[in-house]
């Protein structure tokens, strides 16, 4: 994406951002995740967060757990399952409100899949093959590119629009795939009548959340901090990471990466800055620092995770969360796909 479409998105979005406090009513937000692994540290400070203050705001909340984007580029669905529960485990414990926010998954919806029909004869080949996040996810999987990673943009549109969400919380990387949302609503619209509202990305101002070794925090590196690990489990990590014999602890994200990334992830944990924490330790080496990170991170997480382990504790709940989740999405899909249906004359 070019730099001034990104200046352009990052002005509405900031701009949005003001108003959600203001006119909360007439927003709905839809965004969601792949399960395929536990939730960490990443994705709290970069999204889910976020997702807790937007539904306490009063905004209609809804959260798709990806299922069917799971086998874009892999031939197995083991481990889906155990992922979705624990997934919504954690978004519970996080402080998602299964009240107010409908907790869903694509499997489960038939409306909403079925948009993709529709919504795949708006698109051309060449603007499919031209989305640089499926580039650059089909080069990582070291997959052949199957039909669904190629289209998955199309199917995130189905969505976003199926309960027609107009604000979706993003990081960068998906930023092309709400363009090409845009483009599906507007196209439908022109050609069938006006159904779909054309979604903006809220980006999130979080800086990139380093991982313990000061690349992107990601379960595909090894490098991740997961909201599920004990505090045991998280002083292991954390002491395993790499730093540098520099015993002055300073925070230089090219030169120092591992002594960075531990300095922001105490940063987040705690509301201090980077800075002022490398102040203190001065020249107390990694094993203060680790120290300190380790404690920061602990104590953070520690509400979190003691919810956590009484919700784990009664799956029944957990499975009901989301049967609910699931009953309340397919009503809100039946009914776009009737819209969807008669603006396209085939109501039979
Ligand atoms: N592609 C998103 C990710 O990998 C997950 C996702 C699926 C999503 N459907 C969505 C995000 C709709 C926003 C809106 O993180």
């Amino acid at each position: 994406m070019s730099i001034d479409s990104f200046e352009a998105s990052r002005k509405r979005s900031d701009e949005i951002r003001a108003d959600l406090p203001v006119h909360p009513e007439k927003y709905t937000m839809l965004t969601g995740d792949r399960p395929t692994g536990r939730l960490h540290l990443g994705h709290y400070f970069g999204t889910i967060r976020e997702r807790v203050a937007l539904q306490d705001l009063g905004i209609a909340t809804r959260i798709i757990i990806a299922d069917y984007q799971v086998i874009t580029d892999r031939d197995t669905t083991e481990h889906i399952q155990d992922n979705v529960y624990n997934m919504v485990v954690d978004y519970l414990a996080c402080g998602i409100d299964p009240e107010k926010t409908i907790i869903f998954t694509h499997s489960a919806v038939p409306a909403l899949n079925q948009l993709m029909l529709p919504f795949l004869s708006l698109v051309t080949e060449s603007e499919l093959l031209r989305n640089p996040t499926v580039k650059s996810e089909m080069d990582a999987s070291g997959h052949a590119l199957t039909g669904l990673l190629l289209t998955y943009p199309v199917h995130q549109a189905c969505d976003i629009l199926f309960c027609k969400g107009n604000i979706v919380p993003v990081g960068k990387d998906q930023l092309p795939h709400i363009e090409q949302t845009r483009q599906v609503a507007r196209r439908f619209n022109e050609r069938y009548g006006h159904v779909f509202p054309e979604p903006e990305g809220v980006l999130n101002d979080a800086v990139e959340i380093p991982g313990l070794d000061g690349r992107k925090m990601s379960k595909s590196y090894g490098n991740a901090i997961s909201l599920s690990l004990t505090a045991e489990e998280t002083a292991k990590l954390i002491k395993k990471s790499k730093t540098d014999p520099d015993r002055m602890i300073t925070y230089d994200k090219e030169n120092r990466p591992g002594v960075s990334a531990l300095l922001t992830t105490a940063a987040l944990c705690t509301g201090r800055t980077e800075l002022d924490i490398a102040a203190e330790i001065g020249d107390g080496g990694s094993g203060a620092l680790k120290k300190y990170v380790t404690e920061s991170v602990n104590e953070f997480l520690a509400p979190i995770r003691e919810r956590r382990v009484q919700l784990a504790g009664d799956m029944d709940y957990i499975k009901d969360v989301l049967h609910d989740g699931n009953r309340r999405a397919n009503e809100i899909a039946n009914a776009t796909l009737d819209e969807v249906r008669a603006a396209m004359n085939m109501v039979y």
